[in-house]
């Protein structure tokens, strides 16, 4: 094996220049791309040492914010004399103007060719002011919220020295169990691929130099979402299909977008860690999609593949990895300690090193670092920006757009903000940490508006405002990077919450998770409400019926017993900064609630992964035995499916038409729908299109979202939507591995949620 080691390596390198070549055509244009940033980075090249180009390669931590499991190599102590070095290419986790200031200034001024470090952050829902976790955002369908929420995240970081975040995560997310569902778009690819380009044009901007913008990233590359029993960190094992179909479709649209950099991930898929892949790093990423940017390698992921058990050891995991096009290492040091010795000794060749190192040099001067090394850490620009009240204000905006009402019965919302007495119960509604949510990056710990503190906002003078804590959450014990203790027995609040509401007119309820109950490394295998919750539920409704449940969660609930008896349920998310404004907003009726759920929500933890775009099976409906797809013990049917949330007034969807019953594999079908608006309140929803390839020449799913629109409207206001799809836009990956349109029968079907069943159908000849 070892004699076909530099055979290997120089059939890797022609690949590497013959994806380059594709790589620069196709991504001509790319605003990575320009030719005299690519001549001085042939310059730069040159100077460089075969250390220093490693160096490029290597991101270490600063130790003391760790966001994975710490390096026992002993190397910690030596980081900043590394920079000086020039063995450092970036950091991550050091924040703030000062702070990245003389960070940058050790390598500018201490190291021989005075490259500046890139710093990388997780900016994920925000940098100090806290938009709403992105699982959230995403049930706005509001995509230039969501692409402004980037931007205010950006700008934030930006000034205090971040020029790059390891954001969007562009996974799909079909398992509930899986922490980190919280972090992505949900379950649609469709959906996902807008909301995947709407946060790299938010965080990037117009122009990467602009100093209000930082470079993206898309992550993880690819499949970490499909973890087995979403138990975070398994084995992936899906097949093309899904790979192409369902995976990859947000990652090509964050690379569409500009996306200056990709994650790989901590996954197997197929039985290779994702890290080694060179299918998916260097044949579809920078060959067939050709993108420039360069891709970092998730925490330590390099060094995981020895315990993968595909790599001898750290020099191999190294060699392995930059062959398959992981770029930049994060946290294994595993390219500054082998790759030198490596290329010395052949077996890794010197082209491989130089495009990686081409690759994150783009960056840095797309960014503008070397014009301006200093540049993003601008303790004033900190100061003015962190935290203003206009990123408050927008923050407050994305929150209130995000919430979606799931129930609403007998309209016991909105609450008249006058002449009541409320009692608000639970933990998490004087909580003014968990509305933070997980993936905070620098937010002020218990720094959330609470849902109390809303809702006593909120009311007038002749109302008045109880409060009772009633259940535990293991309150004391949040930390990103422990396990929380849950206190599962504690009831001691019951009796003084039970008195609460039984003296209140009405009763506003919060139950859910804690912030870091979901994220990383947060998965649950039951995803009923923990400890006490709907015990105490049970109490407040047997003496007060009139209970409003707000719903605080990085993920779908298994909440059936609460859906079946509260009489009114608002999803709230994790909503950030001025998540108690917002609820109180929707509460008392400032705003009329027009979210929508981006993941479907299951009755019972047994029927996760459940997603509305599944297949037909061949046996779909009961044929009066008990063989057809089905549980014996609850319904295939989600608690809320996808796509569903009410509002406070009412609409009507008729009238589905396609303007034509053939449409060429080269052109383009209308389908319009009227939409009224039934009740007595203005209101808006999303009305969305869903289409069924009929036959294909693989399964096909039941339907899939391909448009949607918001439309507002007036009591009794009706309003025609058109949609215009093109042939295109029913690609898929078929069964003889190409993306394609394939001819047949195609069903449209428009409403407010994925069970719409107003119908049309059209054919592509
Ligand atoms: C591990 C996570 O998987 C990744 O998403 C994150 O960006 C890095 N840690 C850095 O914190």
């Amino acid at each position: 094996m070892r004699t076909l080691r530099p055979l290997l390596s120089s059939l890797v390198t022609l690949c590497v220049i013959a994806s380059n070549l594709s790589a620069q055509s196709a991504s001509s244009g790319h605003p990575l791309m320009d030719a005299e940033r690519e001549r001085r980075i042939d310059e730069l090249l040159a100077r460089m040492t075969v250390a220093e180009k490693v160096g490029q390669l290597n991101q270490y931590s600063n130790t003391f914010d760790l966001t994975g499991p710490p390096p026992d190599d002993g190397e910690a102590g030596r980081r900043y004399e590394r920079i000086r070095e020039g063995r450092v290419g970036s950091m991550l986790n050091v924040t703030g103007a000062e702070a990245t200031r003389s960070a940058q200034q050790l390598a500018v001024e201490g190291s021989r060719l005075g490259i500046p470090l890139l710093f990388g952050l997780d900016v994920i829902h925000g940098y100090r002011t806290m938009f709403p976790i992105p699982l959230a955002e995403t049930a706005s369908w509001d995509l230039e919220a969501i692409r402004a929420s980037a931007r205010v995240a950006a700008r934030e970081a930006a000034a205090a020295g971040i020029q790059w975040t390891f954001a969007p995560m562009v996974d799909i997310g079909r398992d509930a169990r899986w922490g980190r569902v919280m972090e992505g778009a949900g379950e649609d690819p469709y959906l996902g691929s807008l909301v995947a380009a709407a946060r790299v044009r938010g965080f990037q901007g117009d122009d990467l130099a602009d100093l209000s913008s930082i470079a993206a990233t898309a992550k993880h590359f690819a499949g970490y979402g499909f973890a087995e029993a979403g138990r975070e960190y398994n084995t992936v094992d899906v097949g093309t299909a899904t790979l192409w179909n369902t995976i990859l479709p947000p990652f090509q649209a964050a690379v569409g977008a500009g996306v200056a950099s990709v994650m790989n991930g901590f996954n197997v898929l197929d039985g290779i860690p994702v890290t080694a892949s060179a299918y998916l790093q260097r044949d579809v990423l920078k060959g067939d999609w050709g993108f420039p940017g360069f891709v970092v390698s998730d925490w330590q992921s390099i060094l995981e593949m020895t315990t993968h058990g595909v790599a001898e050891d750290p020099a191999a995991a190294a060699r392995l990895a930059l062959s398959a096009g992981s770029d930049m290492d994060m946290e294994s040091d595993a390219y500054r300690a082998h790759l030198e010795r490596l290329i010395e000794s052949g077996a890794v060749d010197e082209a491989l090193l130089d495009d990686a190192v081409r690759r994150v040099l783009r960056v840095k001067f797309a960014l503008g670092l070397f014009d301006d090394p200093y540049r993003y850490s601008d303790p004033e620009r900190e100061a003015d920006l962190l935290l203003s009240p206009e990123h408050l204000a927008l923050a407050r905006d994305v929150a209130r757009k995000s919430i979606v009402l799931l129930k609403n019965q007998d309209r016991l919302l909105p609450l008249p903000p006058e002449g009541r007495s409320i009692a608000v119960i639970g933990a998490l509604a004087a909580d003014k940490d968990a509305p933070l949510g997980s993936w905070r990056a620098q937010a002020i710990p218990n720094s959330a508006v609470s849902l109390l503190e809303g809702v006593e906002a909120a009311v007038g003078a002749g109302t008045t405002v109880s409060y009772a804590e009633g259940y535990k959450l293991g309150i004391g014990q949040r930390s990103f990077i422990q396990d929380l203790a849950l206190d599962a027995e504690d009831r001691s609040g019951f009796a003084e919450a039970v008195r609460v509401a039984a003296g209140a007119d009405v009763v506003v309820m919060a139950l859910g998770e804690e912030a870091f109950q979901s994220g990383e490394a947060r998965s649950v295998a039951d995803l009923t409400l923990k400890g006490q919750q709907e015990a105490l539920l049970r109490e407040v409704l047997a003496v007060n019926p009139n209970v409003v449940v707000v719903l605080m969660n990085g993920r779908p609930l298994a909440i059936p017993w609460v859906a079946e008896h509260a009489p009114a349920i608002v999803e709230a998310w994790h909503l950030g900064s001025e998540a108690g404004h917002a609820i109180a907003e929707v509460l008392f009726g400032a705003h009329n609630p027009s979210g929508k759920l981006p993941v479907s929500f299951p009755r019972v933890t047994g029927q996760v992964p459940i997603y509305y775009n599944h297949f037909n099976t061949g046996r779909p409906v009961d044929p009066g035995t008990v063989f057809w797809s089905h549980y014996t013990d609850a319904p295939n049917e989600p608690l809320y499916p996808f796509g569903y949330g009410l509002s406070y007034t009412t609409f009507s969807y008729s009238n589905v038409r396609a303007d034509r019953s053939e449409v060429s594999p080269d052109g383009q079908v209308t389908i319009s729908v009227d939409v009224r608006n039934t009740g007595d309140r203005s209101g808006s929803d999303v009305a969305q299109l869903y289409i069924r390839d009929v036959v294909g020449s693989r399964a096909r799913p039941v339907r899939e979202l391909k448009g949607f629109e918001r439309v507002e409207l007036d009591p009794g206001e009706a309003t025609t939507v058109h949609f215009t799809v093109r042939a295109q836009d029913l690609a898929f990956y078929t069964a003889r591995g190409v993306w394609d349109v394939e001819p047949g029968e195609f069903v449209a079907f428009v409403g407010g949620d994925s069970t719409a069943t107003e119908r049309t159908s059209f054919h592509v000849r």
